[in-house]
């Protein structure tokens, strides 16, 4: 019997809007019957600092190295938008990931994006794709949020996602929480890799 595929969900998050969406991604593989599990990349603002503007600094998840990397079939990487991209977080861990290049450890594993802006033009599109390049110059294969999710035809309130990733907006004061068809676009994004991982491990 083929065992199950191992999952990385991978995340950053300031104010813990991206990381409710990772826990979802998490719980959408895990359903589909994946070995998940769930990390952090690590903080790069002072923890003074951190404080005193209200980070939610209470995130269980453990910190990825990237030398685990490569015991992963799938990896879902998602992060807050800067200023419609990648925050320096996240690409100062990919940044971290040389060697695994140079040796084309992550070549052919599936990969997947998911974000959180403040508005909902503010930039989930191009974040998301900042966020897949660093995917695909490792030779990963990146899949979208396929319109068999349905939640992605969505007109009547504000919704995030795109056919690039599952995403959700936080308000422009922060307040908003992401809703159930942001969370649900997010487990069905784990959902499809953990499935296209298991038929990529054949
Ligand atoms: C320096 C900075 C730049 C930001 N740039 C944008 C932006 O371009 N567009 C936008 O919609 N939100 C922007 N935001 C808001 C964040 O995306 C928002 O706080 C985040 O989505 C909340 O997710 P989190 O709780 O996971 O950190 C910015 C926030 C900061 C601190």
């Amino acid at each position: 019997m083929t065992q199950a595929p191992r999952i990385l969900v991978l995340y950053y998050s300031t104010y813990g809007h991206t990381e409710k969406m990772a826990q979802a991604v998490a719980e959408g593989a895990r359903q589909a019957g994946a070995q998940c599990d769930l990390r952090r990349v690590p903080e790069l603002v002072p923890e003074k600092v951190a404080e005193s503007h209200g980070f939610k600094l209470d995130q269980p998840a453990p910190l990825a190295v990237p030398e685990e990397l490569p015991s992963y079939d799938g990896i879902i990487i998602g992060a807050p938008t800067r200023f419609g991209r990648l925050p320096s977080q996240m690409a100062s861990f990919w940044e971290r990931t040389g060697q695994e290049w140079l040796q084309g450890k992550l070549i052919g594993k599936v990969g997947a994006v998911f974000t959180s802006t403040g508005t909902q033009h503010g930039g989930q599109e191009t974040t998301l794709f900042s966020l897949a390049i660093n995917l695909m110059a490792h030779g990963m294969v990146v899949a979208g949020l396929p319109y068999s999710y349905k939640g992605l035809l969505e007109d009547g309130t504000v919704s995030g996602g795109a056919p690039w990733g599952a995403g959700t907006s936080a308000g422009a004061d922060g307040k908003r929480q992401p809703i159930a068809n942001e969370l649900e676009g997010a487990s069905f994004l784990g959902a499809h890799v953990a499935k296209l991982a298991a038929k990529l491990k054949d």
